[in-house]
């Protein structure tokens, strides 16, 4: 039972400020983090200390960043025997603002050597994608490599989850290849083209996605949980009983794939996969930093 998950490892520069300032403003901010980031990177941290054997695929310079990237994947368990080191390019590094008082934030993320990824570096990871029971990827890689990565696990049966961060358009044909689509409010609102703001917005949203080809859709909606529908069945999932406040959600959305494929991989069903998804994003909510916010197994377990 093994997770593989393609994706961008980037250094998150994250500033915290009493708001996110808006175009061409400056604000003195209180604090700023430098640690690992990348969705893909961080779903692959988040997957490892949940407790499933993770393989992580991408591309990382030989460079200072490159080895922030080494350090949390042995500190966590992650297989990067696919992550390629290039002498030829620089790892990439996001900038992150974030709101001190509500935890949310505003990204610009720059993927560097990832953005170099080719389909040939994805047919020499393609043991380790033929031998998971869960394919998790994003939309941070290119995306003719990302497309390419799913229909390899398609043809081999491979469980597949599309988490479409940022969201960008995927060809008709991909769409019937993902088993679980997991857009937030945002990415929902770019393939329906109508915004989500209630749990309403959000059923009608997951009715058209189904319509393109999809077999199971996730919305995510922050503080409203996350609702699910396929053909037969639906349910919201509600967010988890924190026992400590938020202070930052960078990450979470990150943290509640992993922890979706997590539990998926490990045959739980639907709705104990969700509500193990929520429990993981919300404990890392209440940590600062991405990759570094991930929860440990046990955390989540006490808090389900
Ligand atoms: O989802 C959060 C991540 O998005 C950050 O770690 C940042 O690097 C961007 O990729």
């Amino acid at each position: 039972m093994s997770i593989s998950i393609l994706g961008i490892f980037v250094a998150d520069l994250a500033f915290f400020g009493e708001k996110i300032p808006s175009t061409g403003e400056t604000i003195i901010g209180k604090n700023y983090i430098i640690g690992p980031g990348g969705k893909g990177s961080n779903q692959a941290v988040a997957a490892a200390k949940a407790g499933a054997k993770t393989y992580f695929i991408s591309k990382i310079g030989d460079d200072q960043f490159g080895s922030m990237a080494k350090k949390i994947y042995d500190e966590s368990g992650v297989d990067y025997t696919n992550v390629i080191i290039s002498k030829d390019h620089a790892t990439g590094a996001a900038g992150i603002l974030i709101d001190e008082k509500s935890g949310a934030n505003s990204i610009n993320v720059v993927p560097g050597a990832a953005g170099a990824l080719t389909i040939h570096d994805i047919d020499k990871a393609s043991e380790c994608i033929k031998n998971s029971s869960i394919f998790l990827t994003q939309l941070e890689a290119p995306k003719e490599v990302v497309f390419h990565s799913i229909k390899k696990a398609n043809q081999h049966s491979v469980k597949t989850i599309l988490n479409p961060a940022p969201a960008a358009s995927i060809y008709k044909e991909i769409f019937s290849m993902i088993d679980y689509f997991t857009p937030n409010e945002t990415e929902a609102n770019f393939y329906v083209n109508h915004p989500i703001e209630t749990l309403d917005d959000a059923k009608q949203a997951a009715k058209k996605i189904l319509e393109l080809g999809v077999k199971n859709v996730i919305i995510t909606l922050g503080e409203k949980g996350a609702y699910f529908e396929n053909k037969e069945e639906n349910y919201t999932a509600p967010i988890a009983n924190l026992n400590n406040s938020i202070v930052d959600t960078t990450g979470a959305g990150d943290a509640f794939n992993a922890g979706l494929a997590v539990a998926l991989a490990e045959g739980k069903n639907i709705k104990e996969s969700l509500n193990f998804a929520s429990a993981t994003a919300g404990i890392s909510t209440t940590k600062l930093g991405t990759a570094n916010s991930m929860p440990l197994r046990d955390e989540i377990d006490k808090i389900l």
